[in-house]
């Protein structure tokens, strides 16, 4: 494809921050800089642009971030953006600053704000940043690395103490509608069971089988449940848990939510390398005229996904494609999208079985 002429590009994080936005900006920045492509930042996600909040960024600007968590653009959620008005203005500033391209690093929403961007005349790269890893067309959201290794450090420690005291710790980790994070956090710090939002739970069970186990002897007993498992009247299944566990056995159980302090601290290696990849690609992609897409990483390659089909994944995945967004694809990307779909719930599915396979307890025992 044909190099085109983009001068000045804006870049702005939005929606919940994530280990390794930095690294991301940095990477944008150096490699726009490298190719005489100016960059200007948007403070506080979508709000910036509505506000008019820009700032100049050069190679120092990005020097020493590398290592930061959080965003140093600062991040926001913005409803104002989703406005016919808020996006008038939002174009009205791209323009007065001379930015022709935007790059958004966030979530869904903030592939949807791009989106419109786009639609209105300004070039828009997304890059997947959350620590959720909630974006089915790929493989990896920068941040879910780190996330995840700050979750096990905690449950770590979390092990020590229950351990001493022969305790059950049940812990809410985080991760929207998204259980990934959960289940890499189990898996690797070793917890007896895990909970997670798209698969089948019954609390019941769960309690006779953390009794069960502690029948074999086992002293500390950690549950990890996803914060998005909860009762229709939004009651937190964690908690739930706990109470009912101290109400109903012998056994001591104590509640911990691991919340935001999951989504700071210093981004691993593979959030760094992941994010800088990422970042050079978005410029390599406005450079050879690509708008509208998402930087993905699929089977180890970084590659642009239309923000469109991007979106619509996400609704299949949830069960919420209409009829009407069905008409905008044809009939072999409607089977890509079943396919990724597929390939999600599988992973889902295949980390659930490795937890219960290796958990101390056969399953047949409960029987
Ligand atoms: O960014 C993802 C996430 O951290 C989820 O894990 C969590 O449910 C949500 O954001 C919290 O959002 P907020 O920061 O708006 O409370």
């Amino acid at each position: 494809m044909q190099k085109t002429a983009v001068k000045k590009i804006g870049i702005l994080t939005s929606g919940g921050d994530a280990p390794g936005m930095n690294a991301c900006i940095r990477s944008v920045v150096r490699k726009a800089l490298n190719e005489n492509i100016e960059c200007v930042g948007i403070m506080e996600g979508y709000s910036g642009l509505i506000n008019d909040q820009i700032i100049p960024l050069d190679s120092h600007s990005v020097s020493n971030k590398i290592n930061e968590g959080g965003s140093f653009l600062y991040s926001s959620r913005c409803p104002e953006f989703k406005t016919e008005q808020g996006m008038n203005q939002a174009v009205k500033i791209c323009r007065k600053h001379g930015i022709d391209a935007v790059v958004a690093i966030g979530g869904d929403g903030t592939f949807a704000g791009a989106e419109q961007l786009a639609k209105h005349g300004i070039l828009t790269i997304g890059l997947p940043g959350t620590i959720d890893n909630d974006i089915v067309c790929t493989d990896y959201t920068i941040g879910f690395d780190t996330a995840c290794n700050t979750t096990v450090s905690m449950i770590n420690c979390l092990r020590d103490t229950c351990e001493t005291h022969a305790r059950i710790s049940v812990v809410e980790a985080m991760g929207r509608h998204c259980g990934l994070l959960t289940l890499h956090a189990a898996l690797a710090s070793g917890a007896a069971i895990v909970v997670v939002p798209e698969l089948k739970y019954d609390c019941d069970e769960i309690i006779k089988k953390a009794v069960a186990i502690r029948a074999t002897g086992k002293r500390g007993i950690i549950i990890v449940v996803c914060e998005g498992c909860m009762t229709e009247d939004k009651e937190s299944v964690a908690e739930i848990l706990c109470r009912r566990i101290k109400a109903e056995t012998e056994i001591y159980a104590s509640f911990e939510r691991f919340s935001h302090v999951v989504r700071g601290g210093r981004p691993t290696v593979r959030d760094n390398i992941t994010a800088s990849m990422m970042g050079s690609k978005a410029v390599e992609l406005l450079m050879h005229g690509n708008s509208s897409v998402v930087v993905c990483e699929k089977d180890g390659e970084i590659l642009p996904v239309e923000i469109h089909f991007a979106l619509a994944t996400q609704r299949m995945y949830k069960n919420e494609l209409t009829e009407e967004d069905r008409k905008d694809f044809t009939e072999d990307r409607i089977e890509m999208m079943e396919h990724i779909c597929e390939r999600r719930h599988h992973l889902i599915r295949k980390l659930y079985k490795l937890s219960r396979d290796i958990c101390n307890l056969h399953l047949t025992d409960l029987k």
